[in-house]
């Protein structure tokens, strides 16, 4: 693509051709840097060109220009002014674009006196305008635009289509737009306008950043989605609920049949289901992908899962795959994961393990600092030795930073207020759990704490009457949390892997367990060690708790759990979720429950009825209770 950009001097040429060759990536040339010292000397001396001052010097442009036709193309600043010059600028090139930009002579002429890095007097100007040759096979563009407006007509002549587009410039999509760029990408970006809070947010970061040079920036999502190649390929990275659906709901009558559409949000998995419907309508596929990270994961490669239609997602699966991270065997962390709502389900649950995760580092740092008077250094130590084999962890990874922080000398976590926040991933992951009768009990109990962590008003009047001990005093060894922490992260994950066989085998997902967790081996918030070991087992088990492997070392690590847990009930601390972890051990363990009773209460009051253990057909049996007192 050769493209002159061509006017009488002072009209903005050499401006918008850089600010086009940042946009496009094309290199950019000006005519003015090969005249021969002739020329300039004569130019300086205030004395007009000729043609053939002219001649030899066009002839080394076009030469140039010739020069770039095996590449991707050129951009060209020339003055251009007569018919014949373009010619000689044209010759033996197969295709040109001429964009003129014109101006008034007084309008020029105010420019030229301002301009100080040119060799070319003002005065020279009328000469220029007296041998223009307005020309008839180039768009017009009027100079009394910014730059920027000219630039972007150009690229809009140029039919210059972004590859994929991205809505939504918060922390993730900023971080993820510039991942994409830098696997070369082209892009265009979209964020809203919102008057004095949101203007012009894509066409700013654009500028900060060197990778995006080529990307396209838009606030009005009509010119966003005429950027992109169609049928459009765009990732939707917004807040999950009503700010997804405004946005769907608009995109909706600009798309063609066949674009794709990418929820990367945290949506709820029923929700993405709800929009895949919607969007089919029109021919339009909504694929649902949980994208985990946070911020840099989604800058260096984050995890991705998606799902949704499969053929769908095998169009934009090399996109998403050339941005996410890279597993042991240096395989994309991102896969297909089922119809529907397949990929968001699975980041919920990613997002439940996570909470539990957290709140079992949060115990456990309670346990030493409280229960054995550790200072945040001394517990850093601890958990930096943990941080090898297979405890090693990004959560406990982060926690060790965070522990070592220091803010004016004192520890910054004792000044963070202790009131636990969330944005909804692990409520729903609660409520999802309890809707397909799946004992997810740990990421329940970490969302539990959080709750009651905010009613600190609560737990300052509880503090007054029910205090138990001023000063706890665990009898437990470091080496015992140890144990109940290994443990315990095991059932989380177990319990985690249940919930999404439950729901898989409901749902008709097929979500193979092995290969959700070697996708969840790097790039999210829940990569591990440990999930590096599931990744192999579940090549081999369904179900953790029961491999081989982990037969053993729960039975090893299990007196420490309940240890450790009994120890914190007794010293009254609150560690739900290390209770939780060994309240499921205890029952999966009996196979001859006491839950006969609950059977028996609801049949009691409610003729519910119940089955009898030694019935194979499980017949319901109502008893009249009160016939026998
Ligand atoms: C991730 C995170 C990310 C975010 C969640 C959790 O995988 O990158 O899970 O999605 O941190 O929104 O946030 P809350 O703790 O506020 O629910």
């Amino acid at each position: 693509m050769i493209i002159y950009i061509m006017g009488v001097s002072g009209s903005g040429k050499t401006t918008v051709g850089r600010l086009l060759s940042k946009k496009t990536g094309l290199p950019f040339l000006d005519a003015d840097d090969f005249h021969p010292t002739t020329n300039i000397e004569k130019i300086k001396a205030g004395i007009p060109l000729n043609d053939n001052d002219r001649k030899e010097w066009l002839q080394t442009i076009n030469k140039l220009a010739r020069q770039y036709t095996q590449q991707k193309g050129v951009i060209i600043a020339c003055s251009a002014l007569k018919q014949s010059y373009r010619e000689l600028l044209a010759n033996g090139l197969e295709k040109t674009f001429w964009f003129f930009l014109q101006g008034t002579f007084d309008m020029i002429n105010k420019r030229l006196l301002e301009r100080k890095d040119s060799f070319m007097p003002a005065s020279l100007l009328q000469s220029q305008f007296d041998i223009l040759e307005p020309p008839a096979a180039a768009i017009t563009i009027s100079i009394d635009k910014k730059p920027e407006d000219i630039t972007a007509i150009i690229m809009k002549y140029m039919n210059q289509k972004s590859s994929f587009g991205i809505i939504g410039l918060g922390v993730m999509g900023k971080s993820l737009a510039r991942n994409f760029a830098s696997k070369n990408i082209s892009l265009s970006l979209y964020n809203r306008f919102v008057k004095d809070k949101e203007e012009k947010v894509a066409d700013q970061f654009i500028a900060e950043h060197e990778e995006l040079k080529t990307a396209q920036g838009f606030d009005d999502l009509n010119s966003f989605v005429q950027s992109l190649e169609q049928p459009a390929k765009i990732l939707i990275m917004v807040n999950a609920g009503a700010a997804t659906d405004a946005v769907m709901q608009e995109l909706h009558p600009l798309l063609t049949p066949g674009s794709v559409v990418i929820d990367g949000g945290n949506s709820y998995f029923k929700d993405t289901e709800r929009r895949l419907l919607q969007m089919q309508n029109k021919g339009v596929y909504w694929i649902g992908a949980g994208i985990s990270g946070g911020e840099e994961g989604s800058l260096k490669g984050p995890a991705i899962m998606p799902g949704g239609n499969k053929e769908a997602y095998e169009q934009v699966r090399v996109f998403l795959e050339l941005i996410a991270a890279k597993d042991n065997y240096g395989n994309p962390c991102c896969g297909y994961l089922g119809a529907g709502g397949a990929g968001h389900f699975a980041k919920m649950v990613h997002n439940g393990i996570e909470y539990a995760e957290m709140q079992l580092l949060t115990e456990v740092y309670y346990f030493m600092r409280k229960g054995i008077k550790l200072n945040p250094d001394a517990i850093a130590d601890i958990f930096n030795q943990w941080n090898h084999g297979t405890l090693n962890n990004y959560l406990l990874e982060i926690t060790i930073d965070i522990l070592k922080t220091k803010d004016n000398g004192d520890w910054l976590l004792d000044n963070i207020a202790d009131r636990a926040m969330s944005k909804g991933t692990g409520s729903l992951a609660t409520q999802t759990a309890a809707s397909l009768g799946s004992p997810a009990g740990m990421m329940t109990s970490a969302l539990f704490a959080r709750f009651l962590s905010a009613q600190n008003e609560i737990r300052i009047k509880g503090q007054q009457y029910y205090s138990q001990k001023n000063n706890h005093n665990l009898s437990v060894s470091i080496e015992e949390i140890r144990s109940a922490y290994e443990l315990a992260r095991i059932i989380n994950h177990h319990q985690g892997f249940q919930f999404i066989k439950t729901a898989s085998d409901e749902y008709g997902w097929n979500i193979n367990p092995a290969q959700l967790a070697a996708l969840w081996t790097n790039g999210c918030i829940i990569r591990s060690t440990l999930m590096n070991e599931l990744a192999e087992m579940f090549k081999e088990t369904t179900s953790v708790l029961f491999h081989k492997k982990i037969i053993p070392l729960v039975k090893a690590k299990q007196p420490a759990l309940a240890k450790t847990v009994a120890e914190g009930i007794i010293n009254g601390m609150a560690a739900p979720v290390l209770c939780e972890a060994q309240n499921y051990l205890n029952a999966i363990a009996e196979a001859d429950s006491p839950m006969n009773l609950i059977q028996a209460q609801r049949d009691y009051f409610g003729a519910h009825a119940y089955l009898l253990k030694n019935d194979p057909e499980w017949k319901p049996v109502h008893t009249e209770w009160k016939k026998y007192r």
